[in-house]
């Protein structure tokens, strides 16, 4: 096979050189040359805009598509997995998985396999472990090892032909930064080999119907290393979430071409591996033997579930010139706006506070209908009264002190109801029509909302 021809292209204005310099010759950006295969010359040497003897591609309306019939779906085995993915592996599709180290990326993956094994081939390659670490950690998660066919290779074109001669219907690249192709001059885990590696195996995946799953690193900022390009490529990126300490590990699909993005998958982390948790909001709630101040507890929406969840707050007078404001769990500049709201339209001032709000269990709340929770949480805190024990509250805050509707706010009712709450505080507006067996409580401003909390606990 002839060698691929190298050439360089700069990140910034898509400029193309021959060698490799500090500086881009032609937009003069620093250090943004990169390698990359350069495209095969045509051999006819057909120039840009001369189209005569190419033929025209098929069109057909998307009515003449049947979607289910391309990409049939198959459940992987774990039902949080699934959930996560929108119902099941598709086959032909490219999934990212990224996260911490040591967060359960392999067992996960490992654990995926040996539920798949009976019904479909799958291949396990792995660039990062021998296979004795592997057969290691099969052993402890008691799967059958007879059933997990592993590899240990990081040349791309070797993985490929393997692939093609075994026809596995399942493949997971551990890690996409371990691999390299012998078409690029860099290191592994540089960016183009990187992009490459993964743009090679997106092919393969689309032209064969196989599931690829790629293991990506994440730098210390929590992002995947590697180019953003990365996340374009492939139909879903899937991103572990958890709390340092916390056994419960979250996987929250940040894309996905085939379901809901933003769709959260619990799992804990046990001795025998990941185990499925199906109903999260029962072990979010911290459980406080006694009512304990500072904290409230919300109905979040991630993905198309409800679920639970518990928001603590603590203010303590600060001696800092600059009183200290940590989130873990929500934004931190969400967390600015609110206090700011709170002192200008609810008269509570916290400029000489210390303040520190996170939510229980390692959850991350994206979403603003944690604002009243957050809120209510700040105020129990600074009066030192506990809010009831059978309230949960949720609605967004606005910046004139108004309380605006969030969606599926029935939903999330419904939820609470289920978990035995008994009242609810949350926008008017999302009261119209709805049918809970709970006392509600509609309120359309941030004070009013303060002030019923202050009278049911005063
Ligand atoms: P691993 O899956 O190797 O993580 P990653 O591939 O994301 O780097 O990490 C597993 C971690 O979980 C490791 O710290 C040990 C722990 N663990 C368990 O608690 N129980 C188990 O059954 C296994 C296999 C691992
Ligand atoms: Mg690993």
């Amino acid at each position: 096979m002839p060698k691929a021809r190298t050439q360089y292209v700069c990140r910034e204005c898509g400029a193309v050189s021959p060698k490799w310099s500090g500086q881009c010759p032609d937009c003069g950006a620093w250090n943004s040359l990169e390698e990359a295969v350069a495209e095969k010359a045509d051999a006819r040497g057909r120039g840009r805009g001369n189209w005569s003897g190419v033929a025209g591609g098929r069109v057909s309306t998307l009515a003449d598509i049947d979607p289910e019939a391309s990409q049939p779906r198959f459940g992987s085995g774990l039902s949080e997995m699934d959930r996560v993915l929108g119902g099941g592996l598709v086959a032909g599709s490219v999934i990212l998985i990224g996260g911490d180290p040591g967060i359960g990326k392999s067992t996960l993956l490992l654990q995926v396999q040996n539920a798949l094994a009976e019904r479909v081939e799958s291949l396990y390659v792995t660039g990062e472990e021998s296979p004795a670490q592997v057969a290691l950690r099969a052993r402890r998660l008691e799967l059958d090892p007879g059933r997990i066919s592993c590899m240990t290779e990081t040349r791309l074109e070797v993985i490929l032909a393997t692939a093609a001669e075994r026809k596995p219907k399942f493949i997971v690249i551990d890690s996409i930064q371990t691999l390299w192709t012998e078409a690029l001059q860099s290191a592994p885990g540089a960016v183009a080999q990187v992009r490459e590696c993964a743009a090679r195996l997106v092919q393969f995946a689309k032209q064969t119907g196989c599931t690829v799953v790629l293991v990506g690193h994440v730098t210390k900022q929590g992002a995947l290393a590697g180019p953003r390009v990365l996340e374009h490529m492939v139909d879903a990126v899937l991103y572990f979430e958890s709390d340092s300490g916390s056994r419960y590990r979250m996987i929250r699909a940040v894309k996905n071409r085939f379901g809901a993005a933003n769709e959260l998958g619990v799992f804990a982390m046990t001795d025998k591996g990941l185990k499925a948790v199906g109903n999260p909001s029962a072990i979010f709630l911290s459980g406080h033997q006694s009512p304990a101040p500072g904290s409230c507890v919300l109905v979040t929406r991630e993905g198309t579930r409800p679920m639970m969840v518990e928001v603590q707050a603590l203010v303590a007078s600060s001696s800092l010139s600059n009183p200290r404001r940590i989130a873990s769990g929500i934004d931190g500049n969400r967390l600015a706006i609110l206090l700011a709201v709170m002192q200008r339209h609810a008269g509570i001032a916290l400029a000489d506070q210390d303040v520190f709000v996170s939510v229980a269990g390692g959850v991350r709340v994206s979403e603003t209908a944690s604002d009243l929770a957050v809120v209510l949480a700040l105020q129990s805190s600074l009066r030192e009264k506990p809010l009831p024990r059978d309230l949960v509250a949720f609605g967004e805050i606005g910046l004139a002190g108004e309380l605006r509707p969030v969606y599926n706010g029935e939903e999330r009712l419904r939820e609470a109801a289920g978990q035995g709450f008994a009242r609810a505080l949350v926008p008017e507006d999302n009261l119209k029509g709805v049918k809970v067996r709970m006392q509600l409580h509609g309120c359309r401003r941030l004070d009013q909302a303060l002030g019923l909390v202050r009278e049911m606990t005063d």
